[in-house]
């Protein structure tokens, strides 16, 4: 709150130093700030906090959970995040900060949001080029999840207007910072496998970095949320090993129970999470896949969910589970 005044803060600021510094305390309270890139404004919360990334995506109104990209100021913020390798520096040296996302390993010391990530065990990050940006990202000293700041569906914004009008009432802050200049995403390398993949088209050509990397193969399946989801490109997806049962009512002995609301009585079973006491949606999806991951033991025969309601990120929730059900 600005205390100088009695009105409620602006919601669309100018870039300039006191916005920043409002944007990065924010930022670190597990608020929303929309930003501007090179590319598209992202819509931003703390990467390393749950609760901010479960907010990102009820912001968007998505009913998925696509993985986001991660954004630092520079390239030693990446040391303890991700794994590199040397395709990855050759790119980064050459062509960040910029509108280049290289999806890597994520590292064992990794601390951000599982939710970020959708589960998976790689990491997309990206150094974006924007000088204000990279002014919020080194005041705020965490990564910044930011996905493009526009509700599910529709078009990436390029300007700060279509931010307001798109995300207005659910965003603390847009930091307004001129038109982008490149104004269409960055374009989504995954280094996971052995040749390097285009995942999505963007900022930089696959000339340019097959020039630097050699030959690098174009998924099919764009992963824009904008192109209709192909079946394969669901295949990467977090997906536990243990059996999973959805909308269970009750658990057996052998299996782990994942609750969702207050529990009555008590359930015999061999391990017990619940995603959120208070039927909180949002709190369930900020725990989903840390919790997922931590009932996934060897020993269990399953893991049992309470049915989630289908409403606010319980679609993205339910949509998430049922894809997990589904034995490969
Ligand atoms: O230019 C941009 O990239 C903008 C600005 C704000 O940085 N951001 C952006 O984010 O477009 P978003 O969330 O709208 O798109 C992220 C893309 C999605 O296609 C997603 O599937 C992919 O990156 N992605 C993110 N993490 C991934 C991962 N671990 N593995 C594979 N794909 C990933
Ligand atoms: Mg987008």
């Amino acid at each position: 709150m600005n205390p100088t005044s009695n009105s409620a803060p602006q919601i669309l600021q100018a870039a300039d130093a006191a916005a920043l510094q409002r944007g990065a305390e924010l930022l670190r309270a597990g608020k929303l700030v929309a930003f501007p890139t090179e590319t598209v404004y992202g819509l931003g919360g703390d990467a390393t906090n749950d609760a901010a990334v479960a907010a990102i995506y009820a912001a968007k109104g998505r009913p998925q959970f696509n993985p986001l990209i991660i954004h630092v100021a520079d390239m030693s913020a990446l040391d303890a995040l991700i794994i590199w390798d040397d395709r990855a520096r050759i790119l980064a040296q050459q062509f960040w900060p910029g509108p280049l996302t290289l999806v890597l390993p994520r590292a064992p010391t990794s601390n951000i949001s599982l939710l970020a990530s959708a589960g998976l065990d790689s990491l997309a990050v990206r150094i974006p080029a924007h000088s204000a940006t990279q002014e919020l990202l080194r005041l705020t000293g965490r990564p910044i999840a930011g996905p493009s700041a526009n509700a599910s569906g529709k078009l990436s914004p390029t300007t700060p207007m279509h931010v307001a009008q798109s995300l207005g009432d659910k965003v603390d802050l847009i930091l307004a910072g001129g038109k982008t200049r490149v104004g269409v995403e960055s374009t989504v390398l995954s280094l996971i496998g052995e040749t390097p993949t285009i995942l999505r088209p963007g900022g930089i050509s696959r000339e340019d970095i097959e020039n630097l990397i050699g030959p690098v193969m174009e998924a099919s399946a764009a992963v824009d949320e904008t192109a209709p989801a192909s079946p394969g490109m669901m295949a990467s997806h977090y997906a536990p090993e243990l059996p999973l049962r959805v909308n269970a009512n009750e658990v057996a002995a052998t299996e782990a129970w994942l609750g969702f609301g207050p529990e009555i009585g008590h359930r015999h079973c061999a391990a017990k999470l619940n995603l959120s006491e208070r039927g909180d949606v949002d709190e369930a999806a900020a725990n989903l896949f840390a919790m997922l991951r931590q009932l996934d033991r060897p020993g269990l025969t399953g893991i049992a969910v309470a049915p989630i309601p289908m409403h606010g990120l319980g679609l993205a929730i339910n949509d998430r589970l049922r894809r997990a059900a589904v034995r490969p």
